[in-house]
């Protein structure tokens, strides 16, 4: 019989993915995944603590297992949380026997045997690697979108952040073994990549001197793949030749998630983020003049330490200036280890929620404008599965949902196809349309997305 797991995962993408990588090595060490933490005997939880939120989620978590539930179980803890508390989990939480930080999956086989051998208190909790987590076997659990790690780890060091610390220093893996994996990820059928690193752009070879962009035409040109995404990009390593790639290869998605965090030079700054406002607004501009229009993304935090009302005015005007698609924005949240944790003119609680709001309710404004002038366009979108009935849900190449209907009579549509659609509306958050035509190009894998795992090499 064999051993069965079932992980939860917090967090970003980068979670989403190790989640894939970890449960295709449990796979491979013998162990079979069931659907709930109720049926397994090893539960594990990627954790993500970029925000004290979130953290606080993990605890919570494991607290409802605490009793009866927990009874003949084995608990793990990967991930920030992991990384971040260490030690220290085991006393919160006494029926965890495993906490292994993200830059010791490699580990991962023996740690697992140890654990198998009896061992009640494992861990793995060295930051200090030059390693990247590369898997024979990888569990993928999105069977449209397949992701590859490019980079790991971060050494920017901004104020706030706790990535240094949880995920360790900046690695990169080879050029030859990303498009290797492109390779086989286009075999089994994917033609949608995404490329993950927590600073994508940054990437070095270190085997060749391929450059970010050069890796992401190389990937572009894998047969078979329609759609290539990468996130997330830092402004200070975001060059030119980045817009070129995107320029002479259409495989590339016209879309850049570029965190500008605050519009403020001073808050920048303080935030040690390496680039002014005019120095973003500078790559922006190369976005906007590029052959074809490049939809632009962004994080915004509101509320660090010292922030003025100025301040947070220059970050509200900012998002007028460039016309984003789309923002993910967060009030300050103060974490372990960072330097802005020391960082005095702290702005209160509510101040940093009305900030929020308000740049929220700004945003919401420009997002409807820009999605309106959609309206008439022709787009393709990769179908993901129903939006309800008779309507369809798929993504633009700028990453925009839109739902769409086939007129009476029209081919059938499959979740993984390509359509193009006529927009028709538009809301604030996605847009509405008409199929034209039949699919442009039919799914290879089939299924609906949080389908059982595809198992890929
Ligand atoms: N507080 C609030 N938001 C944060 N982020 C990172 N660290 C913090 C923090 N301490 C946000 C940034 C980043 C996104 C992933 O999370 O905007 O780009
Ligand atoms: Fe959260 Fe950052 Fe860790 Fe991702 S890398 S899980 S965002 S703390």
């Amino acid at each position: 019989m064999r051993k069965t797991f079932y992980i939860e995962t917090f967090g970003c993408q980068m979670n989403v993915h190790d989640s894939e990588k970890v449960a295709g090595t449990l796979v491979g060490s013998g162990y079979r995944a069931v659907e709930s933490a109720e049926e397994a005997e090893l539960v594990l939880y990627n954790t993500c603590s970029i925000r004290e939120k979130a953290a606080q989620k993990v605890f919570s978590r494991l607290r409802n297992f605490r009793k009866e539930q927990a009874k003949g179980k084995l608990f793990g803890v990967l991930g920030c949380v992991g990384q971040q508390e260490g030690e220290k989990i085991f006393d919160a939480a006494p029926h965890v026997s495993l906490v292994v930080g993200s830059a010791s999956y490699g580990r991962l086989p023996e740690l697992l045997r140890r654990l198998e051998q009896g061992e009640r208190r494992v861990t793995g909790l060295d930051l200090d690697t030059d390693e990247t987590f590369e898997t024979e076997f990888t569990q993928r659990g999105n069977p449209f979108r397949a992701y590859i790690t490019i980079i790991e780890g971060c050494d920017k060091h901004c104020a706030y952040c706790v990535v240094p610390f949880t995920r360790g220093p900046e690695r990169s893996r080879t050029s030859e073994s990303v498009v290797a994996e492109a390779r086989r990820i286009a075999d089994a059928g994917y033609t949608e990549i995404q490329l993950l690193g927590q600073n994508v752009n940054s990437y070095r070879d270190p085997a060749a001197r391929v450059t970010f962009a050069e890796l992401l035409a190389a990937v572009a040109e894998v047969p078979g793949i329609r759609r290539v995404r990468f996130t997330t990009s830092h402004p200070r390593d975001f060059t030119r030749e980045i817009v070129e790639a995107m320029e002479s290869h259409p495989a590339l998605c016209n879309h850049v998630h570029l965190p500008v965090q605050s519009g403020s030079s001073e808050v920048l700054r303080r935030m040690a983020r390496d680039y002014t406002r005019e120095q973003y607004l500078e790559r922006i501009g190369w976005m906007r003049a590029a052959k074809r229009p490049i939809s632009i993304t962004t994080d915004i935090i509101v509320g660090f330490p010292g922030e003025t009302p100025a301040d947070f005015e220059q970050t509200v005007t900012l998002l007028d200036e460039v016309g984003y698609d789309l923002v993910f924005s967060f009030q300050y949240s103060p974490r372990p280890n960072t330097p802005s944790l020391a960082m005095e003119d702290v702005v209160p609680e509510a101040e940093k929620n009305l900030r929020l709001r308000v740049l929220q309710e700004r945003q919401k404004q420009i997002q409807l404008g820009r999605y309106q002038d959609f309206v008439g366009n022709v787009e393709e979108v990769l179908v993901e599965g129903h939006a309800r009935e008779n309507q369809w849900k798929g993504r633009t190449e700028q990453n925009i949902v839109l739902n769409f209907t086939v007129a009476e009579g029209g081919a059938a549509v499959q979740a993984g196809d390509y359509w193009k659609a006529r927009v028709t509306h538009a809301g604030p958050n996605s847009l509405v349309g008409e199929a034209e035509g039949g699919p442009v190009a039919r799914a290879a894998i089939r299924g609906a997305a949080g389908s059982p795992f595809a198992i890929l090499q």
